[in-house]
């Protein structure tokens, strides 16, 4: 999608980290941009941060795990901005913690929003984008842990390999209607998820009681502040990953051993395959 100028994005999860850096890169690239996310006071902010740089910015409150909220973004986007042209499911959340020791709250608060949400905006505006004429594009944020798996992050690893899985599937479906499919892999970047817990459904779990994990988990695995990258960084690379049409955005090349890694062994799967007789 080379044009961005004077379209129409969307954007779930941006009243901060990734997602806001996203907003306001797409604002600074001339794009009008619907601002959504579940909280309120923030994503108003940032829907200003938006019009600041003479655009027009709409915030929506959306939890992008519930079916009928991703529907009435859709909506009001069409409504007021008459289609949208780049989809940015970026919304997301993590628990941490050994896997043997997650709830099934745990599952459900995390697939719920990193997959359903994402399976929630394909159903709403793709449907929606097909009938919009010229360049459009969608791009699903997943991470790093779509693509390695790390110890202590399983819930979170399971939802964004099936974010990169569905990305994958998505781009060779929608390629032939002309709309372009981007899934974000990045490693650690400064932002607020390990506070994710902060907007965790009562119902699910609540804040207080996660609380303590995450962090205490963070912290023991070593997440460091200096490994970290600014969001804005994370942005350009998206805007130029969309401009290029890339299925894979990646931010840590840094992490390139560990794919390779991953790459061999699979290849080594295959050689003890054919050795053992199998085609
Ligand atoms: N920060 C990292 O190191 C990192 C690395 C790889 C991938 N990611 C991914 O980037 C995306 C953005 O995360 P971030 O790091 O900016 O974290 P963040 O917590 O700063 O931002 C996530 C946003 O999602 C919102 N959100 C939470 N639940 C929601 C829901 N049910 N519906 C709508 N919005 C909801 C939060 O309010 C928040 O504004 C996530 O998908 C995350 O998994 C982050």
């Amino acid at each position: 999608m080379e044009q961005l100028r004077d379209r129409v994005a969307v954007v779930t999860g941006a009243a901060g980290g990734i997602g806001r850096a996203l907003a306001l890169a797409l604002a600074d690239e001339g794009m009008h941009v619907v601002v959504s996310d579940v909280e309120a006071d923030a994503v108003e902010a940032v829907a200003e941060e938006v019009r600041s740089r003479g655009r027009r910015g709409l915030g929506l409150v959306t939890d992008v795990s519930q079916r009928d909220a991703v529907e009435e973004l859709a909506r009001r986007t069409w409504d007021e901005f008459g289609g949208c042209h780049l989809l940015c499911n970026n919304a997301g959340v993590i628990v941490m913690g050994s896997l043997e020791d997650r709830s099934d709250l745990d599952w459900e608060w995390v697939l719920g929003v990193n997959l359903r949400g994402v399976v929630n905006g394909l159903q709403a505006f793709v449907p929606r984008m097909l009938e919009l004429e010229g360049e459009r594009h969608v791009v699903n944020t997943a991470s790093i842990s779509g693509l390695v798996a790390f110890p202590l992050v399983g819930v979170y690893t399971t939802s964004k390999y099936a974010v990169v899985g569905l990305s994958e599937t998505l781009h060779q479906d929608l390629g032939k209607h002309g709309i372009g499919v981007s899934v974000l892999c990045p490693g650690g970047v400064q932002t607020g998820i390990l506070k994710a817990d902060r907007n965790r459904p009562e119902e699910l779990g609540g804040a207080a009681r996660a609380q303590g994990t995450v962090r205490s988990v963070a912290g023991s695995a070593g997440a460091d502040a200096a490994e970290l990258i600014d969001p804005a960084i994370v942005a350009r690379a998206v805007v130029e990953g969309v401009r290029a049409d890339d299925l894979y955005i990646i931010t840590h090349p840094r992490y390139r051993s560990l794919l390779e890694k991953r790459h061999a062994q699979l290849m080594a799967a295959c050689d003890t395959a054919e050795s053992r007789g199998l085609n």
